[in-house]
């Protein structure tokens, strides 16, 4: 469930008119709603309530580091993939007792900064990077708490580019090498094993993937426990499915609890979850305005302000994004409503120089003027976090809509911020 709704015509967030926040901050425009990513990590603690799970929001799905003070004032920790995530954490003044680290390159420099600033885990990937944080530890004199990432190869059924625990994948320890690296961790001075992770993939909308990957991680945990293995925490990563082409599609996140549910139990461990896209993913939309209506050879495109350098997820994965006009009398079909009466069957395409710069292809649209606003769904988690500036296009603003209240938390960029670090040589 989110809170964007239409209303005598017109799209609202919360208590606030779109139209109302483009006219005031401009396109493209990521607009999110606070009453809504609540929602998702409410839903998530209640449905894995009988764990208590440590939730740590990914925090590579949007980072803003507004947003992540959100996260931070419902009490939830956060999941690292670099030096630089950490660091928003940090210069924001956010607990990092609840932070875990994962990602199969860690730097020295990002290790120390990690140690440094007391969180709670690594996730560690390989053995010549245990090795490595084990050296920079002892370095320091401190002893860094580390689970084992576990590659349980299993095949989460999601894009090719977002399935991360199968042994083709870079991700992890395999399930052997685990077991293999964990009678050598006893020794080492410099870390302290406290648990397991796996993450399977993202825009998982199955629970068997996940039941199969804990039951073997924990059949991995329960062999390898011992006295100076205590294993504390079970962390099965994030990945739950978010609603992009219906309101019905996704599962509740009370079915990945169920199945998951007897592995947890069996582990006699701390539930931990590291979910990004359900939480954010449908808390945004990406605001756009209509620039041109063309009329090609047998296509119609309706050409906008924002490109795949705003939202390259329609490009990169070919995913799909609901599109809908600001100004409309019903929902939007994906979102239970009707199909548009006489509407125009067009491609929603970018301003940037490529063919793959694309927001929908073949969508049946209402018929739209130049000028007119519409709205991109699901655009929170993965948008804005991979926004670029290729084509020299400043990046977007994000607005955060709060009941009847709306704030900015990132300026639009401007063509000055395109050239300033060049120019500062
Ligand atoms: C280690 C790890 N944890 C959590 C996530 C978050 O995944 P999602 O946004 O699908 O929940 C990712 C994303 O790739 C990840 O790599």
């Amino acid at each position: 469930m989110d809170f964007f709704r239409y209303e005598d015509g017109a799209l609202k967030v919360e208590g606030v008119a779109v139209s109302e926040l483009a006219e005031r901050y401009g396109t493209p425009l990521y607009v999110y709603s606070a009453g809504t990513l609540e929602h998702h990590v409410e839903q998530l603690r209640t449905a894995f309530a009988r764990h208590e799970p440590v939730i740590c929001y990914s925090v590579k799905a949007c980072s803003n580091v507004h947003i992540l003070e959100r996260m931070a004032g419902l009490g939830v920790g956060f999941d690292v993939v670099s030096g630089g995530e950490l660091y928003r954490i940090v210069k924001a003044g956010l607990p990092t007792e609840n932070v875990v680290y994962a990602g199969v390159g860690k730097t020295e420099v990002e290790i120390r900064f990690a140690i440094d600033n007391g969180i709670l885990m690594f996730n560690v990937e390989s053995e010549p990077e245990l090795r490595e944080i084990d050296r920079v530890a002892r370095g320091m004199g401190k002893k860094a708490r580390i689970a084992m990432r576990v590659n349980p190869n299993v095949d989460a059924h999601t894009h090719a580019y977002t399935t991360t625990g199968k042994h083709e994948n870079k991700f992890g320890l395999t399930i052997e090498k685990a077991r293999a690296v964990s009678g050598k961790i006893a020794s080492m001075d410099g870390v302290s094993l406290a648990g397991l992770h796996a993450h399977i993939g993202s825009q998982i909308t199955s629970p068997e993937p996940y039941a199969t990957a804990l039951e073997r991680v924990v059949d991995l945990m329960l062999e390898i426990r011992s006295e100076s293995l205590p294993l504390e925490y079970l962390n099965m990563g994030g990945g739950f499915g978010a609603n992009y082409e219906s309101t019905e599609q996704a599962l509740q996140p009370t079915e990945f609890a169920k199945a998951t549910g007897p592995a947890v139990e069996r582990s006699g461990a701390r539930l931990m979850m590291e979910p990004g896209r359900y939480v954010v993913a449908n808390a945004a939309i990406l605001v756009s305005r209509l620039l041109y209506d063309k009329e090609g050879e047998g296509k119609h495109f309706y050409i906008v302000d924002a490109g795949m350098n705003d939202l390259i997820r329609p490009s990169l994965y070919e995913a799909y994004q609901g599109i809908w006009p600001v100004k409309s009398e019903t929902e939007p079909p994906f979102r239970g409503g009707r199909e548009a009466p006489g509407g125009v069957l067009c491609d929603v395409v970018g301003p940037i120089c490529e063919s793959g710069d694309f927001l929908g292809r073949d969508r049946k649209l209402p018929a739209m003027g130049e000028g007119d606003l519409l709205a991109v769904y699901g655009a929170g988690a993965y948008g804005m976090a991979m926004a670029s500036n290729y084509n020299s296009r400043p990046r977007p603003a994000e607005v955060l809509v709060d009941g009847s209240s709306h704030r900015l938390i990132r300026r639009r960029e401007t063509w000055e911020d395109l050239v300033r670090l060049e120019n500062e040589v």
